[in-house]
């Protein structure tokens, strides 16, 4: 999964069904959810469940139970949306047998591809776009009459602030918290600025009362969500987007006077606040972005134990010249230069990037150039993707998609290959160090084992004992594999 690394789910985590939620009154029907794509989209999931569950609905893991069936969709590349296609198909086979049921294409592909979902194959009875998810009463009862039924407006002001999400699908101990809906950031390859509109800031009295509810009903670790955290901006009752940009800029830097300071809250800010709520709860944040994320954050993350050392900082490309074309707002070296601020305020912080390799024009130097800036950061992981174009973004409108497919495989290869040495180098590392893990689950492997993750975000395997998941345990790392820690 990725929050766009998003990313820390990616479209590779196929639907999960919901767990079994019962609505106050019931209207003896039942909702199948599956969410494709980002954490954003996994979060949302759970904002949908919660306003389905308000009319009566109970979710329902097993499909042919369900007399709505909602897909949570994601455009980011087009094999996300080719699998939400094949995946219609296969649902409208099934609802030939009983014709009870209604189904729902949310989210991004929503957003997207109103027009074709409703025609195509005549596939789909509602769709809806990500921020017309209050609008679903209205909508069930257009589909429930017969008629088709799509919003997909996209709001400047929404951040479903006061909705409390329905858990979907969770351990009890980990979840996320959306802070901020929407992008406006405009790189050329990105499809999201379409999908999910302008950028909003919820406000932070909300994002602190979630946390504050999570905690007591037992979760340890929360994620704060944004497509770009570090933009986060909320001041007295209002948004970014009505002020100044001098002041936005004074804001983020806390360079405004004392007295116009207050009511200002940066993303520093928030996640001060949050972490204040219980030194047992952590939090994490996803996804950063080099442009943005300023020291004052950093310094944050360092005055707090219970906020994670690590961060997901996606860099695309290592060279200056396709980050430029890419409209990324940084170079190579500036991009350096906040690795550096890293690994000086933060040491031994764990680090992950997204790469996208083989968009238009990037040539052999240019590919090597990023090889060269993974190994320099030497990521502890990555998520790396072949160039897809999207329809409508400014790189398909001006930028021809001229990489061989071939090329851009054997690019990834690469990519992938020198990932995989600098994860396992990472890891080896980590051997004879003292961690604090939070237990997660059970180990996949065996029942004699527990999993959970250290502060850096590397999951640690350890043995089961007396530990239940949400418990924190002081591990000594003995041993790994690439991509695990082994610990006692
Ligand atoms: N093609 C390939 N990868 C993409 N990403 C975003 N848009 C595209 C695209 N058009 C990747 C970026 C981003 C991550 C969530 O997905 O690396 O950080
Ligand atoms: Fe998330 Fe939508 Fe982007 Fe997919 S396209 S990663 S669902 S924001």
């Amino acid at each position: 999964m990725h929050l766009e690394g998003n990313k820390v789910i990616d479209e590779d985590r196929q639907g999960e069904a919901v767990m079994a939620e019962v609505p106050v009154i019931s209207n003896g029907k039942k909702m199948y959810l599956e969410s494709y794509g980002c954490a954003m989209n996994f979060s949302d999931s759970e904002i949908v469940a919660s306003i389905m569950v308000g009319m009566g609905y109970e979710t329902t893991k097993v499909i042919e139970e369900a007399s709505v069936i909602f897909l949570n969709t994601c455009s980011i590349r087009d094999n996300a949306e080719l699998r939400i296609w094949a995946r219609l198909r296969e649902i409208k086979k099934n609802k030939k047998r009983n014709d009870e049921f209604i189904v729902g294409v949310l989210g991004c592909m929503a957003e997207r591809l109103k027009d074709q979902l409703m025609e195509k194959e005549k596939l789909v009875d509602i769709v809806v776009g990500p921020d017309s998810y209050r609008d679903l009463p209205n909508l069930l009862a257009t589909a429930e009459s017969g008629q088709k039924a799509v919003n997909v407006l996209l709001s400047r002001e929404d951040t479903y602030a006061e909705i409390s999400p329905v858990r979907l699908g969770s351990n009890g101990i980990n979840g996320f918290i959306s802070i901020t809906r929407g992008c406006d950031n405009m790189c050329s390859f990105c499809v999201v600025p379409f999908t999910r509109g302008r950028e909003r800031s919820r406000d932070p009295e909300s994002i602190v009362n979630e946390a504050r509810q999570m905690f007591e009903a037992g979760y340890r670790e929360v994620t704060l969500l944004g497509q770009n955290v570090d933009s986060y901006l909320f001041w007295g009752g209002g948004q970014k987007k009505d002020l100044d940009p001098e002041v936005v800029k004074l804001a983020m830097d806390h360079k405004l006077p004392e007295a116009e300071q207050k009511g200002f809250t940066t993303f520093a800010d928030l996640m001060e606040r949050v972490a204040q709520v219980n030194k047992d709860l952590r939090i994490r944040f996803s996804t950063s972005n080099p442009r943005d994320m300023t020291d004052a954050v950093l310094y944050v993350i360092a005055k707090y134990d219970n906020i994670c050392k690590y961060v997901h900082l996606p860099v695309q490309s290592g060279n200056s010249r396709v980050l430029d074309k890419m409209n990324r707002g940084y170079t190579r070296e500036q991009y350096m230069d906040r690795i550096e601020a890293i690994r000086r305020i933060l040491p031994g912080a764990g680090l992950s990037t997204d790469i996208i390799t083989g968009f238009c024009s990037e040539t052999e130097e240019e590919h090597q150039e990023t090889l060269s800036l993974m190994e320099w950061s030497q990521f502890d992981y990555a998520y790396m993707f072949k160039y897809s174009e999207r329809p409508g973004t400014l790189a398909s409108r001006k930028y021809p998609d001229d990489i061989d497919e071939a090329v851009k495989s054997r690019r990834l290869s690469e990519i992938i290959e020198l990932q995989s040495r600098l994860s396992h180098e990472s890891n080896k590392k980590d051997i004879g160090k003292k961690s604090i893990v939070l237990v997660e689950n059970f180990s996949k492997r065996s029942k004699d084992h527990m999993s959970g993750r250290n502060s850096e975000n590397k999951v640690v395997i350890i043995p089961r004992n007396n530990h239940q998941p949400g418990d924190y345990v002081e591990v000594t790392i003995v041993d790994c594999t690439p991509a695990t820690l082994i610990g006692e």
